[in-house]
């Protein structure tokens, strides 16, 4: 998709970011304009969807499955997409908490899919992959790279961020996260993310948010739920093992 798709969403300018005005022989930057930068300087920030989650919809496998399992998250997940300009404006988030192979990733790149045909900047990362991009900037001659990588990441529009918490938390790794949490509580930036952190416990409640909080600090917790709200909880068999069987489980169900 192309990065000049987006119209003025004040139907101002012609989505540049600048207004002509003919009779007064003036150029003045539109309202749209912080908009317009955000969009330029997420160009370069990571926003491929893998092949597995490319053309995902409502009425496309796996959702309506996932819909049966987690009728009111799949519900939410929907209101959300109806109104993403408005969401993506007020800088709110989803999270999706919960035990692997439950659907989180479908409804995660589900939503940036959604922004990213509404025109707006969507980043999609993994947690590691994230964190390698930061780290590899202290590598560079130009000691300005960290800053700016970070403060693209705290711009662009949608961040979408796969596996938060797969990351072991170093103090490094929970500093650099700090950093763009908190940008982008600041500046009010919409964040959607997926977590497992049920690890090998199989007695693990994977709605608990707890184990995310010690994970990644209070701190970054916090900010986290103001942004996205009560998590949206997955739990259940891992659909990845029945996915073979699933009529005849179906059937037995
Ligand atoms: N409720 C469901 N019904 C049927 N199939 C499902 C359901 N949820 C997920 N799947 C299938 O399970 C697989 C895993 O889905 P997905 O990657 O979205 O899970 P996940 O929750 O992100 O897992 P992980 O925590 O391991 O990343 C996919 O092949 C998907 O089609
Ligand atoms: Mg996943
Ligand atoms: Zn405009």
């Amino acid at each position: 998709m192309s990065d000049a798709a987006r119209e003025c969403p004040h139907g101002l300018c012609d989505g540049g970011g600048m207004v002509v005005d003919v009779e007064q022989n003036t150029t003045y930057r539109c309202r749209c304009w912080p908009e317009q930068v955000a969009r330029r300087r997420a160009r370069r920030l990571s926003r491929e969807v893998p092949k597995r989650f490319r053309n995902l919809g409502f009425e496309r496998e796996p959702i309506p499955s996932i819909a049966r399992d987690a009728p009111e998250v799949v519900r939410a997940v929907r209101r959300y997409c109806d109104r993403v300009d408005e969401m993506l404006d007020r800088g709110e988030g989803m999270w999706f908490l919960g035990s692997p192979g439950t659907g989180k990733s479908h409804l995660a790149y589900l939503i940036s899919q959604t922004a990213l045909a509404a025109g707006r900047s969507v980043a999609i990362y993994t947690g590691p992959r994230l964190l390698d991009e930061i780290r590899r900037t202290y590598g560079d001659e130009d000691s300005g790279s960290t800053l700016d990588l970070i403060d693209r990441l705290t711009s662009v529009e949608l961040l979408h961020i796969e596996d938060l918490a797969v990351a072991r938390p170093t103090d490094w790794v929970l500093e650099q996260l700090y950093n763009i949490i908190n940008g982008r509580y600041e500046n009010e930036r919409s964040i959607v993310f997926t977590c497992d952190l049920t690890g090998d416990d199989p007695d693990a409640n994977p709605a608990d948010p707890r184990p995310l909080a010690n994970h990644i600090t209070q701190r970054n917790f916090s900010r986290l739920m103001e942004m996205c709200g009560d998590p949206l909880v997955l739990a259940g068999i891992d659909n990845r093992r029945i996915q073979v069987r699933r009529p005849a489980y179906d059937e037995v169900a």
